[in-house]
C-alpha cells in the first residue's frame, strides 16, 4: 500500500492509515472507559487537524479539543456536539465565537485577565443559557518551570470562581489540568491528589457536587518513540565539552560514544494509566462528586502511528543521501538533534539497519531525516518510509522553501487525496 500510494500520487507525501487511526482511537477510549466508565474523549486538534482525520475520530465517538480560532471553526463546521476550548491567550474574536456557540463550547479559562475579558463580552444582563467554563490549573511538575505559563495556581481558584459567579452568563462547570509526555501515570496521580485535596479543604461539598467535569488533559506518550544518544544527558554533556574543546567528534571518539545510535523510550501500557488514574480519582475526586465526568484530551497517542511520510532518494553522495522533501514537513529539527524515527527503504526492505545520513532538500544544513535506515543499500529512486509521523508534523509544518506536500488517506485498499499539495497560488494568496 505504501509503494502503491507513492506510485499513484508521487512523493513526498503524508500517508494516513485511516483504519489504524480508528483502531487506536477505539483502543484508547475502550481502555479508559473500562477503568473510568464516566469518561468522555476530546481529540486535541492541535496535534493534527487534517479534516479527514478529525472527522474519522468524530465517527469513533470523540469530541473536539481546540486551541485556536481555525480549530474552533473547523470543529463547529464538522458538527462536533461538545468542544473544549483551552489555551493561554484567547483573542476577543475567539471568545466571542465561543460565547455565540455556547450550546456546544466549553471554555477552559487560563488567567484572571481572560475572566475579565470574557465577563465584559458576556455582559451582566442574563441572556439565555450561560457559557460553561472550567479553570485550567497549573500542573507544573518540571524542575525547569517549562510549563509554568499555563493556568491558575490552586490558591487563585477561589477568587477565580468568585469572579465568574458574578456573571449570570457564565457558569463554573469544571476543572482542567494538562501535563505532557507521560511515560508513566505519575504526574496524573500527583495532580489529581493535589487538586482533589485542595478542593475538599476549600469548597463546600454541595458546590463541588454541582461540577460537571474534571478534565485531565492529554499527554499520553505513545510507544515506539526513539531518542538518539546525542539527545540523552550524556550526549548533551559531551556536546558541551566538545564545543568548549572545539571538537565534538574528537570527544565522542575519546569516550567511545556513538552519538547517532538510538534507544527506544519505555512507556507503561495504557492499562496501567487507566487503572492508576481510576484509583486516584476514586480517592480524591469521586469521593465528593461520584457523577462528575472525566474528560481526556489525547493527541499524540491517537495520531502518531497512523501517518507515514513517503520520500524518494534523489541523490547519493559519498557521505549521505538526499531525498525529495525537507523537514519543513515536520516543522522541527528533532531528527538531527534528539529524536529517532525508523526510516525504511520500502523499495528494497530488510530488517538490517544501515548507517547513512539522510538529508532533506532544504538549503539548511540541519535539514536531516536521520542517521540510519532499514533496508538494502540506498540507490537513487528508492522510496523511503518514515514511520510514526502523525503527531505535530503536518500541523506544525513550516512555510519554508518547499511546498507542503499532499496528505493521502488509505482505507482497506482504497487511496484518496485527503488534502492537496500546496500550490504557488496557496502560498502567496492574499499577498500584495
Ligand atoms: C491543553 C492540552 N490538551 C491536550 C494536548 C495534547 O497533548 P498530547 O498530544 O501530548 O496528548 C495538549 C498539548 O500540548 C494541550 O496543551
Amino acid at each position: 500500500m505504501l509503494l502503491e500510494s507513492a506510485r499513484k500520487f508521487g512523493t513526498p507525501q503524508y500517508l494516513l492509515d485511516l483504519d489504524g487511526l480508528r483502531e487506536r482511537a477505539i483502543f484508547f477510549s475502550h481502555t479508559m472507559r473500562h477503568y473510568i466508565p464516566n469518561s468522555e474523549f476530546f481529540y486535541a486538534f492541535k496535534c493534527n487537524d487534517l479534516p479527514l482525520q478529525v472527522k474519522t475520530l468524530k465517527e469513533e465517538g470523540f469530541q473536539a479539543d481546540v486551541a485556536g480560532i481555525f480549530e474552533l471553526q473547523l470543529a463547529l463546521k464538522l458538527g462536533f456536539e461538545r468542544i473544549l476550548f483551552s489555551g493561554p491567550g484567547k483573542s476577543v474574536e475567539e471568545l466571542k465565537l465561543a460565547l455565540k456557540k455556547r450550546k456546544q463550547v466549553i471554555v477552559n479559562i487560563d488567567n484572571f485577565d481572560e475572566i475579565h475579558r470574557l465577563k465584559s463580552l458576556a455582559g451582566d444582563r442574563k441572556s439565555g443559557r450561560p457559557l460553561a467554563v472550567g479553570f485550567r490549573l497549573n500542573a507544573e511538575t518540571s524542575v525547569d518551570g517549562a510549563w509554568s505559563k499555563f493556568g491558575f495556581e490552586l490558591e487563585e481558584l477561589k477568587e477565580a470562581v468568585r469572579l465568574v459567579r458574578q456573571c449570570p452568563n457564565l457558569i463554573w462547570s469544571g476543572l482542567h489540568f494538562h501535563c505532557s509526555w507521560n511515560k508513566t501515570p505519575k504526574k496524573y496521580l500527583e495532580n489529581i491528589k493535589k487538586i482533589g485535596t485542595y478542593l475538599k479543604e476549600n469548597f463546600p461539598v454541595e458546590e463541588l457536587r454541582s461540577l460537571r467535569f474534571f478534565d485531565i488533559g492529554g499527554g499520553f506518550y505513545p510507544e515506539d518513540q526513539g531518542i538518539i544518544n546525542k539527545g540523552e544527558d550524556k550526549g548533551m554533556l559531551l556536546d558541551i565539552l566538545g564545543i568548549r574543546r572545539s571538537s565534538k567528534l574528537k570527544i565522542y571518539e575519546e569516550m567511545n560514544f556513538d552519538p547517532y545510535a538510538f534507544s527506544v523510550t519505555p512507556v507503561e501500557p495504557l492499562e496501567n494509566f487507566g487503572r492508576a488514574i481510576a484509583s486516584a480519582l476514586q480517592e480524591y475526586i469521586f469521593s465528593f462528586n461520584p457523577d462528575i465526568e472525566i474528560y481526556f484530551e489525547p493527541g499524540r497517542f491517537i495520531a502518531t502511528h497512523a501517518t507515514t511520510i513517503l520520500l524518494t532518494v534523489i541523490a547519493i553522495k559519498k557521505n549521505c543521501a538526499i531525498v525529495d522533501a525537507g523537514i519543513n514537513m515536520l516543522g522541527d529539527y528533532k531528527f538531527s538533534e534528539y529524536s529517532f524515527a525508523p526510516v525504511v527503504n520500502i523499495t528494497r526492505p530488510s530488517t538490517q539497519m544501515r548507517r547513512q545520513v539522510i538529508y532533506g532538500s532544504l538549503c539548511d544544513p540541519a535539514d536531516c531525516w536521520g542517521y540510519s535506515y532499514y533496508g538494502e543499500e540506498l540507490q537513487k529512486g528508492d522510496t523511503l518510509a518514515v514511520l510514526n509521523q502523525g503527531a505535530y508534523t503536518f500541523c506544525t509544518a513550516w512555510r519554508f522553501i518547499k511546498p507542503i506536500p499532499a496528505y493521502i488517506a488509505a482505507s482497506g485498499n482504497r487511496l484518496t487525496i485527503a488534502r492537496k499539495a500546496e500550490k504557488f497560488q496557496n502560498r502567496y494568496a492574499g499577498c500584495l
